[in-house]
């Protein structure tokens, strides 16, 4: 399914209210949770996102100099690359300190890295088991801090999502999103996102692996000023009816590998494979974060289907956090349409 809709941009990027309002108030700001954003911040990072991925040599000197650091206590593809080469073409520079052997926090404070990280960059992006080292080093660092995923949450994959979900269906305002298999951070992330635009969420879990109760109140509130809707349920093939999108992710999250056995029989159900997608509308999409554990919470079939969009969702996960990156660090007054 190749066939991508134009995202219409109502005015001019540089006088979109949105954005106009996002660049003011999230400079020097952090992004450690989706709920950080309004729902107005969440389409500025979107329209951006897309202005970006169609015009990226605008945006080439926007971060000139700018000095970026990724601490990562787990592994990357995805976040690692779109951090970097984002920055790196839009004039930064990107340094990668490899944590997989040394928590954060272990050999000296939180605190104190975080005092020392300020005097040398600009921006600080983490990725980490305890979602309290992101909250903890942005507490204590006067430069932005950027959840890289932690355990409770993977913002930048859910603003990269719907960025693909707007690409496909021109918006995405009343879709019917089903995330089918783990309560988990992605889940999180996607559900307090969709809330702020409008989307219908619905998240099917085995009983017990449903998403923490916080943000299920968090996604509600947010969903109901938005138009949309949060919906928790244990079926995936009723879940999956009239579906727009079917999302899935691992069973097995980065840190609970201790769990692998357990969970196997648990989520087989769960398992996104063509008989789930048929329940789905004629023109669904499917949708994994990736890295997918192929035939396991999908079927190769699924996954290589045309209704497939993962890719075009890894795409994505670039011009979303160079968005995001131009926001924080007050990119956008280098650039020369904003700046006339
Ligand atoms: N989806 C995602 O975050 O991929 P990586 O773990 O490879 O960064
Ligand atoms: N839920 C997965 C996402 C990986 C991008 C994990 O935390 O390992």
């Amino acid at each position: 399914m190749s066939t991508k809709a134009v995202v219409e941009q109502a005015v001019p990027v540089h006088q979109d209210p949105d954005i106009l309002a996002a660049a003011q108030r999230m400079a020097g700001e952090d992004l450690c949770s989706i709920s950080d954003l309004s729902a107005s911040e969440v389409r500025a990072i979107l329209k951006l996102g897309h202005d970006i991925k169609r015009n990226p040599r605008e945006y080439g000197h926007a971060l000139d100099a700018k000095q970026m650091v990724l601490m990562f206590e787990k592994t990357s593809l995805r976040t690692r690359l779109a951090f970097e080469t984002g920055i790196n073409t839009m004039g930064g520079n990107a340094i990668f300190v490899d944590q997989t052997n040394q928590p954060l926090g272990e050999r000296e404070t939180l605190a104190d890295v975080a005092r020392n990280l300020e005097r040398w960059v600009d921006v600080i992006v983490l990725r980490t088991y305890a979602h309290d080292t992101i909250t903890g080093m942005a507490a204590n660092s006067r430069v932005p801090v950027i959840n890289a995923l932690s355990d409770f949450e993977h913002p930048c994959q859910a603003l990269a999502d719907f960025m693909a979900l707007e690409e496909h269906f021109g918006s995405v305002a009343g879709l019917n999103f089903v995330y089918v298999g783990d309560g988990n951070n992605v889940a999180h992330s996607l559900m307090l996102a969709g809330a702020q635009l409008g989307v219908n969420v619905t998240v099917a879990t085995p009983r017990g692996y449903s998403p923490e109760i916080e943000i299920v109140t968090e996604a509600r509130e947010m969903a109901a000023a938005n138009g949309g809707e949060i919906r928790l349920m244990q079926d995936p093939h009723a879940a999956a009816e009239n579906a727009d999108a079917i999302y899935t992710d691992v069973c097995v999250s980065m840190g609970m590998e201790h769990e692998s056995t357990k969970r196997a029989p648990i989520f087989r159900p769960f398992q996104v494979n063509e008989a789930l997608m048929a329940k789905a509308k004629p023109n669904a999409v499917f949708m994994h974060c990736l890295p997918a554990r192929r035939n396991e919470e999908v079927t190769d079939a699924v996954m290589d289907s045309p209704q497939s969009i993962v890719f075009d969702q890894a795409e994505n996960r670039l011009h979303a956090q160079k968005a995001l990156l131009l926001l924080l660090l007050d990119g956008l007054k280098n650039v020369k349409a904003f700046n006339s």
